[in-house]
Order: C-alpha cells, then sequence, then structure tokens
C-alpha cells in the first residue's frame, strides 16, 4: 500500500468562504478537500488532509508525515512568515514538500514576504486559489 499525500492546513483555513472571501475566494475548506480528494483519484494517489489552528500540532503532523506519507503539501498560513520551528520540522523530512497559498503572499504586505516554509520546500505554488491545491497534487504524484 503506497503512503498517502498529506495536505496540511494551519491557522485560520478552517474559516475559508467566511474569511475575507475577496483575497481567499468562497470555497470552503470542505470544498478543497472534496476536490483534492477527486483530483487524487484520477492521479491514483491517496491523501490524508488535515487542518489545526495549532503550531504544535501541525508540527507534529509534519513529524508524522517523515514515515507515514510519500509527500507533503502545506499551506501553514500565518505561521509561514512566523515560525523556525516549523521550518526545522520540514528541513527533518526526505519527501518531496510543497508549499501552496491560494492568495500570493509575495503580492501583498511586507511581513508576508518571509517564508520559512519555502526556504524548507521543493516547490512553491501561490496565487493560483484553490487551483494551487490541485496543481501540488499533481506536482507530488509526479515527484514520488
Ligand atoms: C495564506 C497566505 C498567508 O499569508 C496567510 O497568513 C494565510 C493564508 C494563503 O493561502 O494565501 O492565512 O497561506
Amino acid at each position: 500500500m503506497n503512503k498517502p499525500v498529506f495536505i496540511l492546513n494551519g491557522p485560520n483555513l478552517n474559516l475559508l468562504g467566511r474569511r475575507e472571501p475577496h483575497i481567499y475566494g468562497t470555497q470552503t475548506l470542505k470544498d478543497l478537500e472534496s476536490l483534492c480528494e477527486a483530483r487524487a483519484i484520477t492521479l491514483g494517489v491517496t491523501i490524508e488532509f488535515r487542518q489545526t489552528n495549532h503550531e504544535g500540532v501541525l508540527i507534529d503532523w509534519v513529524q508524522e508525515a517523515m514515515d507515514s506519507a510519500s509527500a507533503l503539501i502545506l499551506n501553514a498560513a500565518g505561521y509561514t512568515h512566523t515560525s523556525i520551528a516549523l521550518h526545522d520540522a520540514l528541513k527533518a523530512l526526505s519527501i518531496p514538500v510543497i508549499e501552496v497559498h491560494l492568495s500570493d503572499p509575495a503580492q501583498r504586505e511586507s511581513f508576508r514576504h518571509v517564508s520559512y516554509v519555502g526556504m524548507a520546500a521543493t516547490q512553491t505554488i501561490a496565487g493560483l486559489g484553490a487551483r494551487g491545491y490541485e496543481l501540488a497534487l499533481e506536482s507530488a504524484a509526479s515527484l514520488v
């Protein structure tokens, strides 16, 4: 049995659909999960889709991915720009890590221009909305 692709989502992404829809769109996290499930089937991969508002939980899941995932897709949301601990956890992985963002942080406030996730990632996909998750999954499937 092949290992799943972990798709991990950080803080406030549980509010998608209600949270700044002019930036993040109207699709809910559940919609994103369904989109990823459907794409995974056509790609012949399985996924493990999760969300947390807690930095330590996200780090625990990244560590879990070390042995239990074939690749990691990560939208660390606000922790992208702050968490050296998350960066360190990602550096311990030898599987592909794809950073994904719905918006393009590089085009937004200057405090979003640093990405500690991106510094440890194989690839970054940003600014493409929900489509970015599908592209990340396609990329993960081609890398594993
Ligand atoms: C985000 C971008 C981050 O800067 C922000 O903190 C988020 C969402 C995105 O998907 O566009 O919460 O990761």
